[in-house]
């Protein structure tokens, strides 16, 4: 399946904001991831209507680890608890479940929850959605170099580098979405959007509506891709 033209084929976006949502609010922590997985479902089937290939969301960092472990627990329950009530939406929207990062040290629970939802899917022929959780940008290439050297090839071209990352099987981002305003990539897919447009808006996570996924598909339309060379 291909995305509809104009449509960018694999949209990345890092998720942000959660928690300033909720102090804005008054509301603790948790009340802002708990609206923001909340918003996932909308965003995910606007994705799907829109014909778009992949979606990749990033919703847990190898660097989220950092955080008080009350807030880590209360994160990965809310995963559990996203993998078992979306199912159903994912089988008749016809989306397939795909995930980066470390998985295996993911807290088992959780683990066993996103193989058995993997595999439900796996016949879907839709959208696919890319969960990135424990993801690192430099540990996924370190992983990389590690298999390349591994069983060495006889040369190492950059097919080879994005051959052995964990988004082997997927094109590249086209557009890179962050909410909440910050101006930087916090170690997410370093090497995929080499060319990849990047939109940023301050809207804060939990409030990023599919008007405003469309919005950013709109802005994505006007861009004009170079990709180095000069304007035809
Ligand atoms: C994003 O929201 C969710 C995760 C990183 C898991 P944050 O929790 O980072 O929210 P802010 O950035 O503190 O507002
Ligand atoms: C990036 O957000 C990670 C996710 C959205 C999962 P963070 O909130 O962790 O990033 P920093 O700490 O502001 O760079
Ligand atoms: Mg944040």
């Amino acid at each position: 399946m291909s995305s509809k033209p104009g449509f960018p084929r694999h949209v990345a976006i890092i998720m942000d904001g959660n928690g300033r949502w909720a102090q804005a609010k008054g509301l603790p922590r948790f009340a802002g991831h708990q609206a923001g997985a909340k918003m996932v479902r909308e965003i995910v089937e606007c994705a799907a209507e829109l014909g778009l290939e992949v979606l990749t969301l990033y919703a847990f960092s190898h660097e989220n680890w950092k955080r008080p472990k009350k807030e880590i627990s209360l994160l990965m329950s809310l995963l559990e608890y996203f993998l078992e009530a979306e199912l159903k939406n994912l089988l008749e929207n016809d989306i397939r479940l795909q995930a980066i990062g470390r998985l295996e040290a993911l807290p088992p629970k959780a683990l066993s929850k996103l193989r058995k939802t993997i595999q439900a899917t796996r016949h879907n022929k839709g959208l696919v959605l890319n969960l990135a959780l424990n993801y690192g940008s430099r540990q996924e290439i370190l992983d990389a170099v590690k298999r390349i050297v591994a069983d060495p090839p006889h040369e190492i071209t950059e097919a080879t580098i994005s051959g052995n990352l964990y988004t082997r099987e997927l094109p590249d981002p086209d557009l890179l979405i962050r909410t909440s305003g910050e101006m930087r990539l916090s170690n997410f897919l370093l090497w995929q959007i080499s060319y990849a447009e990047i939109y940023i808006t301050e809207k804060f996570w939990p409030d990023f509506k599919k008007a405003e996924f469309l919005k950013a598909m709109d802005v994505y339309k006007k861009r004009e891709r170079r990709f180095g060379a000069v304007k035809a």
